[in-house]
């Protein structure tokens, strides 16, 4: 698409470098950027930014943006045999195309990203002929939905949206809604069983086996993140905490306070198969009160 055919309230913008759609309509702000179809931004009018993007982000393409909302895509972490590379697949680092976008009368806007094998640089042994289909909804809520559909091979997925949530202090924000869940202990590197609500008082790396709702409640800043989903098993919950931070170059040492992660995800047990010409469709809808 050309500056030509963009909606107002839409437009094109090149931020930190990087070739970006910028969203202004009356109901919020957002930015997403063409390096992974990456949503950096998306803020309500009048409230507090709802993402949280880290200072010492790299902005290359080609390279993962810290923060956010990455797509994890093919493959979570290195893969279900642990030897896959990029980390969380290529996605996240191809550059998508945008192929629609709209504004709706009351200022929702609905953005459209592509992405084919032809894209990508590191398919690694994933089939060429896939087609990624990811539309963003930015309004006074936040509507994610992610289509891979299979060309004439087989697809064989573990997919997440790994959403970087801004909160007031770490410490101090309780999840709801994972109460009973099995989950895989990534630092303890054992299985459990969730009692009660999420808080973080160590690193944690988790990956829920859970379809439900969940609710960051969180005081300091005085509101609740409500994510939804549709088509996702898994919920993974991660705060890299002080060491763990302090070896990410492209995370500030102390920055795990402002942050935590509740993705929508199918990784592991939950891998998705996709028959030759079908399609499968995991969505998040995001929202604040
Ligand atoms: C989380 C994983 O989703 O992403 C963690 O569960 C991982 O294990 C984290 O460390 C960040 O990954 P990356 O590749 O963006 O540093």
């Amino acid at each position: 698409m050309s500056e030509n055919n963009l909606p107002k309230g839409v437009s094109f913008v090149t931020e930190n470098g990087l070739e970006a759609l910028r969203v202004e309509t009356d109901l919020c702000t957002g930015l997403v950027y063409r390096n992974g179809a990456h949503v950096a931004e998306w803020t309500p009018r009048g409230a507090e930014p709802v993402l949280w993007m880290s200072g010492s982000s790299e902005f290359t393409d080609g390279k993962a943006i810290r923060g956010g909302i990455p797509i994890c895509l093919p493959w979570f972490g290195p893969g279900r045999d642990g030897n896959h590379s990029p980390a969380h697949g290529f996605a996240r680092i191809s550059p998508w195309t945008l192929t629609s976008a709209d504004v709706s009368d009351s200022g929702e806007a609905r953005l459209v990203f592509v992405l084919t094998g032809d894209e990508v640089e590191q398919l690694a042994d994933f089939p060429s002929d896939f087609t990624a289909s990811y539309a963003v909804t930015m309004g006074s809520a936040l509507q994610l939905s992610l289509t891979l559909t299979a060309g004439e091979q087989a697809l064989d997925f573990e997919e997440a949206l790994h959403t970087y949530f801004a909160v007031g202090d770490a410490r101090e924000v309780r999840i709801q809604g994972l109460d009973g869940a099995d989950y895989l202990d990534k630092v303890a590197g054992d299985r459990k069983s969730q009692s009660g609500d999420v808080t973080f008082s160590q690193e944690t790396d988790r990956v829920y086996e859970s379809v439900s709702t969940c609710r960051i409640i969180d005081k300091q800043l005085g509101r609740s993140i409500v994510i939804e989903k549709v088509g996702s098993a898994n919920t993974v919950v991660w705060n890299p905490w002080v060491a763990k931070s302090a070896a990410m170059a492209d995370f500030g040492d102390d920055e795990w306070t402002q942050m935590c992660c509740v993705e929508t995800v199918n990784a592991l047990g939950a891998a998705v198969e996709v028959e030759p010409g079908r399609s499968h469709t995991m969505a998040a809808t995001i929202s604040i009160d």
